[in-house]
Formats: C-alpha cells, structure tokens, sequence
C-alpha cells in the first residue's frame, strides 16, 4: 500500500472508530422497559460499515470543520440509517441483518416498529445537538432526504409486482431509498463546514452517483457474496421479486425464453434451490457484468465531482474511500 493510502486508511479507520464508541453510549444499558430498549441496544451494538458518519465526518473536515464538532449529526445519519434498516427488513421480509436475526424475527414486527420510530426520534435529538448549526437549514434538507428514502421504497415495493420496470425507473428508484441518505450526509458535512452552494451542489451529484454505485453493488453483493461480513442470506432479493440491477440488465437484450424464466419465477417468488441457477443464467445472460461496469462508471462519476471539490488532504481520503468502494465483499 502507498504512504497516502496508508494515512487515509488510518484516518477514516479513526473517525470509524470515534462513531462506533459513541453508538452504544446512546441508550444507557439499564434504560427500562426492556422491551423498547433491549431491541434499540441490539441495533446500535450491531456492527455496520458506518459509511454515512464516516462520510460526514470527512466531508465536514474538508471545509475545516473538526470532527468532534459535528460528530452528533455523524450520529444521527448513522441511527437514521439503522431505522431505515429495521423498517426495510419487516418491508423485504429479511430475516438476517448484520450477521444476526433481524429485528422482527428475534422479537416480533410490533417491536420492530417501535424499534425503528424510536431510532428516527432519536436521529433527530442528536441533529439537534450539532453546536452552532443552521438547525432550520439541516431539517429542512433532512426532511427532503426522508421524503425522497420512503418514495424510493416505495417504488421498491411497487416493483415487486410490476412486470416491466426499465433501468431508468430503477435509477430513480435508488436515487430515492439509498442516494438521497449518500448525498445528506455529504450535505450536512459540507454545511456543517461552511461549504458554498456550488460545492453543496457538486456534493450532492457525488452523493447520487455514490448511491448508484453502492446499491447496484448491493444487488451484486445479494447474488455473489462469499464474506461472513456479508451478513445477509443470498439470493434474497430474488425470493422477494426484488427487480434488481442485474437482472434488468440482463433481460434487456435477452432472448423471449429467458425472460419468461425469470419474470415467472420473479412473479411466483424464486426458491432458495433457483438461486444457483438464476445466478448461472444472469452471469451468462451478461446481467453480472453489466452492473460491475455500472458501478465502475456512476463511482467514475462520483470521483470527477470530488475533483472539482477543495483540494485539501481530507479529499485525499475520499479518493481512498472511493476506490475502497469498488473492491467491496460486504
Ligand atoms: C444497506 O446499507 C442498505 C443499502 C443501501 C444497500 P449498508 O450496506 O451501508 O449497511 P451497513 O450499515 O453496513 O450494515
Ligand atoms: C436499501 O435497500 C434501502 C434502504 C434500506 C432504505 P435494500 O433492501 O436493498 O437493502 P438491504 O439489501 O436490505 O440491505
Ligand atoms: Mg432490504
Ligand atoms: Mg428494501
Ligand atoms: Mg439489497
């Protein structure tokens, strides 16, 4: 590894570090009753990527900003994140998350839900917490990214049961439930620090190109993970009719037989054992390729705004995280 890779490995590992010691503090471990705060303190010990207040703290030191300073809007993105997961997992019936039974599976989908309002009530507190921040400004654009999160799950949803969906309605789609979280947290960074508009504008073409890439490698990820970091069954977007990237991709060009074989079983709800097969056929079928190329092309894209963004050794560890990005197993 080069020295400048080294430094920016260390210095995001050390902003992980700085959310992933204030997460468990949130809900002191005695909080009663237990049967609200034993699931909210199993979300905030699970172990995520922590990408989101990872982005925010560097974004935010990109304009001069300490982290310390910000770290309770890090926090919020990071537990408004972990909602959006609880809720996604009742929605997409998962059973695992993180490498652990999901919320509504080890207690039940009533708890999940209070789970998850008390996570977004929380996200907000710490919003709040932010010293000297333009807390009008910071909701306002908060709120739009929850507007547009719960639109793109719903067209998620939505397209479970729709028969043709083409791939710009997917980029809208995911533009919504995963870029509008990317592109906030990149926002509020940049706020945080005093950016201009011009540059909150680059950060939020950064952040959408950055949720492109991030949830068609997810879609990858769901066929082709081997990690145990993974932490989700394979093969589950299939098993829930998700119309995921590379099955787009691949049913494009591909020959009326294939496509009655998958929009059949997408209709039905592919079984575990169609997995291995589907997987055979979208690799074959060019699905798989299709979405590595897609996710090189929209993190190119995000990398040619961060060019245009201050030149200042914080965006030295962006490049890093961007790159990082592309070679991702979980
Ligand atoms: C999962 O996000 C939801 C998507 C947008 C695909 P992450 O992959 O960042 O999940 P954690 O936080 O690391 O568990
Ligand atoms: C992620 O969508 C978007 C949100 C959770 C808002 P997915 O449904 O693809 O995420 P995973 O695969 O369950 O993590
Ligand atoms: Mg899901
Ligand atoms: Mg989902
Ligand atoms: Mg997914």
């Amino acid at each position: 590894m080069k020295a400048t890779d080294r430094e920016a490995a260390a210095h995001v590992a050390q902003l992980r570090q700085l959310v992933e010691q204030a997460l468990p503090t949130l809900v002191h471990p005695a909080r009663e009753p237990a049967e609200l705060y034993e699931p909210v303190r199993y979300v905030l010990r699970s172990t995520g990527k922590r990408m989101r207040p990872v982005l925010l703290l560097l974004t935010a030191e990109l304009y001069g900003r300490p982290p310390e300073t910000v770290l309770p809007a890090a926090l919020a993105v990071e537990v408004f994140h972990a909602f959006t997961l609880v809720h996604d997992d009742i929605m997409d019936h998962a059973a695992e998350r993180r490498g652990r039974p999901t919320v509504h599976v080890r207690w039940d989908e009533a708890t999940a839900l209070l789970c998850g309002d008390y996570l977004m009530g929380l996200a907000y507190a710490l919003l709040g917490q932010v010293e000297g921040a333009p807390l009008a400004r910071m909701l306002a654009l908060f709120h739009r990214m929850v507007e547009r999160l719960c639109e793109g799950q719903a067209l998620d949803k939505a397209f479970e049961t729709r028969p043709q969906v083409s791939v710009a309605e997917y980029l809208q789609m995911v533009d919504g439930k995963t870029g509008a979280l990317l592109e906030l947290c990149l926002q509020l960074g940049g706020l945080l620090g005093g950016a201009n508009e011009a540059d909150l504008r680059t950060l939020e073409q950064l952040g959408r190109n950055l949720g492109r890439a991030f949830q068609i490698q997810d879609d990858l990820l769901d066929l082709t993970a081997t990690s145990p970091q993974w932490g989700k069954p394979i093969g589950a977007d299939l098993m829930e009719g998700k119309k995921t990237f590379p099955v787009l991709a691949a049913l494009e060009q591909a020959p009326e037989s294939e496509r009655a074989w998958f929009t059949e079983r997408l209709h039905r709800r592919f079984r575990p054992d169609e997995v291995p097969e589907a997987r055979r056929r979208l690799e074959r079928l060019g699905g798989l390729e299709a979405a590595r190329q897609a996710v090189a092309t929209y993190l190119q894209q995000a990398r040619s705004a961060l060019a245009r963004l201050p030149d200042q050794p914080p965006a030295k560890a962006l490049a890093w995280f961007l790159d990082r990005l592309e070679q991702r197993r979980y």
